[in-house]
């Protein structure tokens, strides 16, 4: 499964991706605000520390804005994937962005049929968001359950992206279902390293090693 870093802070994305372990980043406009940064500087940053894919999301709410806006992100660097989000215009504008050879992630989806729906309309990669779901009293993990199912009854080539993921369960939960993807606020990928035992064996060798060597 590939892991992405759900963040536009360049400096987390460098610390994370000195393990080897980054195969991507997804931003949103929040991510963008909190990062404190220009888009198009924020992003072709990011580009220069990542190798994978990289989604950028623009505010638009027609087709045509969504159209001109993902193509000006994806001149920026090939690694650009561009965000749609899950609206009539959006499936609009993934038809025409695939027309012009530019990747799309659709974003905002909370039902399997809007992920079949953004499938069929040509969708690079869709984002469930199962953190909200779940803060909603829903079951997010249920539904990449259901939308895995219907892609591979249909052979459909659309990558899940396990989004709004809160721990390490979502991610190991994700896993195990097949998703191809979960993209993970940096605190979580660094959580996803940790375990007591491991710290108090680390520990214990240590210690014991120390006694021989006196
Ligand atoms: C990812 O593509 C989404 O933008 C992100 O995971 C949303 O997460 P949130 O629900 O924590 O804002």
């Amino acid at each position: 499964m590939k892991i992405f870093l759900d963040t536009a802070d360049a400096t987390k994305i460098r610390e994370c991706a000195k393990t080897g372990l980054v195969d991507g980043i997804t931003t949103n406009p929040t991510l963008i605000a909190k990062a404190g940064r220009k888009q198009e500087e924020a992003i072709k940053e990011i580009c220069s520390i990542v190798k994978g894919p990289v989604s950028v999301e623009g505010v638009g709410e027609k087709a045509e804005e969504m159209v001109r806006d993902g193509k000006e992100f994806a001149a920026w660097s090939k690694n650009v994937v561009v965000k749609v989000p899950m609206t009539k215009e959006g499936m609009v504008a993934v038809k025409r962005l695939r027309e012009e050879g530019v990747k799309t992630n659709v974003t905002l989806i909370f039902s399997a049929a809007q992920a079949l729906l953004a499938a069929k309309a040509g969708a690079d990669y869709v984002s469930p968001f199962v953190g909200r779901l779940d803060d909603m009293g829903e079951d997010g993990m249920a539904l990449i359950e259901g939308i895995l199912d219907i892609y591979s009854n249909y052979e459909f080539e659309t990558e899940v992206i396990v989004a709004s993921v809160r721990h390490p369960m979502h991610v190991v939960e994700a896993a195990e279902m097949g998703a191809h993807c979960a993209t993970v606020p940096p605190e979580v990928f660094e959580k996803l390293f940790l375990h007591k035992m491991t710290e108090d064996g680390i520990k214990r060798f240590m210690d014991d090693w120390k006694k021989v060597q006196k």
